[in-house]
C-alpha cells in the first residue's frame, strides 16, 4: 500500500517535471537534476544541481553540493498546490523530538538557524546590557548581533593550533556576561572540541548565562560516535543547541533550522519570533521528508569526506598545509595574495572564499568530484599566473 502511495507520488512528480507543464523545460539543469533525482535516485547529482548557471562552481557557502533528499523533493511536488495554505500544526517540531529523544515543547523551529542564534541573543540582552563571549576566530552571528545592539564582545583567541580555548572562554566569563557562543565544529577553521571538556564546560557556566553550542555541521563530523550535547539540554537549563537543514539535508534554500533547549530557556526567546507564522508551508514538509531520509544525510556526509581527501592531496602536493576539518569545507592557508587568487577564480566562475578573521587563508567549500576538479585545476593556473 505504502510502496504504491510511493509510486503514485512518483509518476505524479514524474509527469509534473518532465510532463505537461514541465515540457518547455527540459534540458535545463534544474529539471534534470530534479528529474534524475526523483527518478534514479542512486544516481550522482548533475553538475551545478539548483544553479541557474550550471557552469558555475560554487564552493563558497557551503551548500550541500548532493542537492536534497529526492524524499524532500518529491514532498515539496506533491504539496506545492497548498501554498496557498499556512503551517498551523507542529509535526515538524514532534518529529524532531522523536528524532532526539527530547520533549516536543524543547524544540523551536527557525528560518535557518540564524533565527535561532538571533533570537538567543536578543534574549540574552532583552533587560540588561552585557557582553558576549565568543572564540575567535568564530562564526559571527552572535557577536555581530551583539555588535549591532550595542553591546561589548569578549573575542577568545583559538590557541596556535586553531583549537577553542575553552578555559580561557570559562575564565573570560564575568558577572555582564549574557551569553557564550560555542560554534563545534568551527566554522572557519573545522575543528571540534573534545567532548567531555565541553560538557564540563557547559555544566559550569554559571546558570544565568545563556550557552548556545551551534552544531550546523555536526553530521560531517569524522567519529560517528562524536556526541551532540542535545542530551544535555534536559538537565542544563541555559544550554541552547542550534541546527540546521541548510547543510547536511541539502535544504539551505528553504530556510529552516531549529533550537534544541529547556521550555523556560526557548520561551524567552520565542518573545522575538513570529512563532507559527515563521512556518513556511513547503519548507516544512520538505524539512519532514528530509529528516526521514537520514541515508541522504550519510551519503552527504561520505561525499564530503571524499572530496575533503581529494582537497587535501592536491593542495599538499601544492606544498599548502590545509587543516584537517570536520566539516563541508576545507580551509588552508595560501598567504598574502589570497584575495587576488580568490578574485581570479571567480572570473573563472569558480567561487571560494577567504576563511574569515584568518589573514591569508582560503575556504573551500567542498562540492561534487567535478567541482572540486575544477577548482583544483583552476587554483593551479591562476596561482602560477599571479
Ligand atoms: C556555523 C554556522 N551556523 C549557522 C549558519 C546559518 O545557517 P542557516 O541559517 O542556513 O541555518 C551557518 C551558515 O553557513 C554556519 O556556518
Amino acid at each position: 500500500m505504502a510502496e504504491t502511495h510511493e509510486m503514485d507520488r512518483r509518476n505524479f512528480l514524474r509527469n509534473t517535471v518532465l510532463g505537461g507543464a514541465g515540457v518547455s523545460l527540459i534540458g535545463t539543469p534544474v529539471w534534470e537534476a530534479a528529474a534524475q533525482m526523483v527518478n534514479e535516485p542512486q544516481m550522482p547529482a548533475v553538475n551545478g544541481v539548483g544553479l541557474d548557471d550550471p557552469l558555475l562552481v560554487q564552493l563558497s557557502i557551503n551548500e550541500n553540493p548532493l542537492g536534497a533528499s529526492h524524499r524532500a523533493i518529491e514532498a515539496v511536488a506533491s504539496k506545492m498546490f497548498g501554498m496557498n495554505r499556512y503551517t498551523m500544526h507542529n509535526e515538524l517540531e514532534e518529529a524532531l523530538a522523536d528524532f532526539h529523544g527530547v520533549d516536543p515543547e524543547s524544540v523551536f523551529m527557525g528560518v535557518g538557524s540564524s533565527e535561532i542564534l538571533l533570537t538567543a541573543t536578543l534574549a540574552a540582552f532583552w533587560d540588561q546590557p552585557g557582553n558576549t563571549v565568543t572564540a575567535f576566530p568564530s562564526y559571527r552571528s552572535i557577536p555581530r548581533t551583539t555588535e549591532e545592539l550595542g553591546q561589548a564582545v569578549k573575542k577568545v583567541p583559538l590557541t596556535g593550533d586553531w583549537q577553542m580555548d575553552l578555559s580561557a572562554m570559562a575564565a573570560a566569563v564575568d558577572d555582564q556576561t549574557r551569553i557564550v557562543s560555542i560554534c563545534n565544529p568551527n566554522n572557519p577553521t573545522g575543528q571540534i572540541l573534545d567532548a567531555s571538556a565541553l560538557e564540563q564546560t557547559i555544566r559550569a557556566m554559571p546558570k544565568d548565562v545563556i550557552v548556545c553550542v551551534d552544531e550546523a555541521y555536526i553530521q560531517f563530523v569524522d567519529d560517528p560516535d562524536y556526541p551532540s550535547m542535545i542530551p544535555l539540554t534536559k538537565d542544563v537549563e541555559n544550554l541552547l543547541i542550534s541546527r540546521t537543514f541548510s547543510k547536511a539535508y541539502g535544504l539551505g534554500g528553504m530556510r529552516v533550522g531549529y533550537g534544541v533547549a529547556h521550555p523556560s530557556l526557548l520561551e524567552k526567546m520565542q518573545r522575538f519570533s513570529i512563532g507559527m507564522l515563521n512556518k513556511n508551508t513547503l519548507s516544512t514538509v520538505a524539512a519532514l521528508a528530509a529528516l526521514g531520509d537520514q541515508e541522504h544525510v550519510r551519503r552527504s556526509a561520505a561525499l564530503a569526506r571524499e572530496g575533503k581527501a581529494y582537497l587535501y592531496e592536491e593542495l599538499e602536493g601544492m606544498g599548502y598545509s590545509p587543516l584537517r576539518t570536520q566539516t563541508i569545507f576545507v580551509t588552508v592557508e595560501v598567504g598574502p595574495n589570497v584575495q587576488t587568487l580568490i578574485d581570479r577564480l571567480w572570473e573563472k566562475k569558480v567561487q571560494v572564499r577567504q576563511a574569515f578573521d584568518m589573514e591569508g587563508f582560503m575556504r573551500i567549500s567542498v562540492g561534487l568530484p567535478r567541482e572540486n576538479e575544477a577548482f583544483i585545476s583552476a587554483f593551479k593556473r591562476e596561482r602560477s599566473a599571479l
